[in-house]
């Protein structure tokens, strides 16, 4: 059910009158001249206000006069053409090109600064999520030529790298469990993880007995569907200093709450809950890809949550790997269970800094709604780093406190720890005060990406459904990093 999409995305340094498409996309205003006659229109439409070149108003012009292309598009940037608002704009012109079924697209840029904010943003609007209906008729825009005086065709393919990464964790992420469990993640991240040139490690579960990874384990209990831990990682011949970044994901395929089981309401959503880790696997094989200077890991920690008769009970005391007892007072709390072992794995395995990406709590819709993803850490450096990555490409992050108050609620009575504390109060920074146990004095950065991994209405430039957020600002993160943006 899965397939790869391809779109032929290309530079082109033609004449716009001349370029033979469906359709003719311009930035307002992004100072690119069409032909007198045409400019002229444009120019009258915005005096009458009739245009205002509001982002993601789109007017659109039938034969426009002395140019070779059927339509002209005119999208909305704002005051200003930045990456947030190419990255949008572009995407939206895809996906409303591949809504009218066109077939081949031109969009025209002032000069080519922004090249590769819109050949992400092509890539992310021609999005196709996995097709499960019968009359499958997919409509693709064929190609998609970029005409930008000056585009730089580095930056041009690493736009089409990124935005086909952020479309592979989508992908998985829209990608119903009865087809994606913890195994099936597994194979995908290993067959897409060598193709991208990582080192692939599969842990099975006898592979995790062995480490003592109890606390993911618990999780997994009720499952026919077996665990795994996946570790890739990107070495590359040169890199500046010696720091190893561990990316960690939540890989929940399915959470039904375990024997705490969630009401029926809504539950089939809860197909998202791995969307952690396939964020960290499309950021990870972006990173490859890119080629990008920099000691970079991901462990993908992938089990389903049922409720069965050989299911972890509320009550149940289990030993993370780092050696922790954990109460398990309420099984629908996995998501941290299971990265605990993960983050004490990484921190085995050497990792100098560590970010976590998960749908980790309900609360954070509540606190954060989608505009924001949650981000908690224990080092402010690494916490503004993320949050100044996001904002360069327009993914907003909002830090939540740490104080060690928090965690009182996590505090074991039989036990070291419990997952879950007696009331829902913080419920975002409870949770990320419990994952702060299992990582030492490592720098890490938690990302609660529950309110924000799940589109719930389609956008301009996406349908509902998988977002994809956070893997541009990860990669971007990495990239700055590499250049010495980290201290
Ligand atoms: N995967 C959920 C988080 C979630 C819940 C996302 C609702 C979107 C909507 C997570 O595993 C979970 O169930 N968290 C619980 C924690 C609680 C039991 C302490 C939650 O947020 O309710
Ligand atoms: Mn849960
Ligand atoms: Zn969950």
């Amino acid at each position: 059910m899965m397939r790869a999409i391809f779109m032929n995305i290309s530079l082109n340094d033609g004449l716009l009158a001349e370029l033979e498409c469906d359709a003719l996309v311009i930035p307002l205003d992004d100072g690119v001249s069409v032909g007198k006659e045409v400019d002229l229109q444009v120019a009258a439409m915005r005096k009458s206000g009739e245009v205002t070149g509001k982002l993601g108003e789109m007017t659109i012009l039938h034969e426009p006069r002395e140019l070779a292309a059927s339509r002209l598009m005119l999208m909305g940037v704002d005051d200003a053409l930045d990456a947030n608002h190419a990255f949008r704009m572009a995407g939206q012109a895809v996906r409303a090109a591949q809504k009218r079924k066109f077939r081949r697209l031109a969009i025209a840029l002032g000069d080519g600064q922004l090249i590769r904010a819109v050949a992400e943003g092509c890539a992310y609007g021609g999005y196709e999520r996995p097709k499960y209906k019968s009359d499958d008729s997919a409509s693709i825009v064929e190609e998609i030529l970029i005409v930008a005086p000056g585009a730089d065709t580095v930056a041009f393919e690493a736009g089409r790298i990124v935005g086909e990464s952020v479309n592979l964790t989508r992908r998985l992420v829209d990608t119903p469990a009865n087809d994606l469990g913890p195994v099936e993640f597994a194979d995908m991240a290993e067959s897409m993880g060598k193709a991208a040139g990582l080192e692939v490690d599969v842990l099975d579960e006898p592979a995790l007995e062995a480490l003592g990874a109890g606390s993911l384990l618990s999780v997994a209990k009720g499952s026919a569907r077996p665990p795994r831990l996946v570790r890739l990682s990107w070495h590359p011949d040169h890199v500046a200093g010696d720091s190893h970044l561990f990316l960690v994901g939540k890989g929940v395929t399915f959470d039904t709450g375990g024997l705490s089981l969630k009401p029926a309401n809504s539950m089939e959503k809860m197909k998202y809950d791995m969307a952690g880790a396939a964020t960290m696997l499309g950021a990870i094989i972006a990173i490859a890809r890119l080629g990008i200077p920099q000691h970079v890991s991901c462990l993908l920690g992938l089990v389903e949550n049922m409720p069965s008769g050989t299911a972890t009970r509320p009550g149940d005391i289990v030993q993370a790997m780092n050696g922790k007892t954990i109460e398990v007072i309420n099984t629908d709390a996995e998501g941290r269970l299971v990265l605990a072992d993960a983050l004490t794995y990484a921190v085995r395995q050497g990792a100098t800094h560590l970010i976590d990406a998960a749908t980790l709590t309900g609360a954070v819709s509540i606190a954060l709604g989608a505009v924001n993803i949650g981000l908690m850490s224990n080092n402010e450096s690494l916490q503004s780093h993320i949050t100044a990555s996001g904002r360069e490409i327009g993914e907003q992050f909002w830090a939540l406190p740490m104080n060690d108050e928090y965690l009182e609620p996590m505090k074991g009575d039989l036990s070291d720890l419990r997952n879950a504390g007696t009331d829902r109060k913080a419920g975002t920074i409870t949770a990320a005060k419990f994952l702060e146990q299992f990582v030492d004095d490592t720098p890490w950065a938690h990302l609660d990406i529950a309110g924000t991994a799940n589109l719930d209405k389609g956008l301009p430039n996406a349908p509902k459904g998988a977002s994809g957020i956070a893997v541009r600002s990860l990669v971007r993160a990495v990239e700055t990093w590499a250049n010495g943006g980290l201290e």
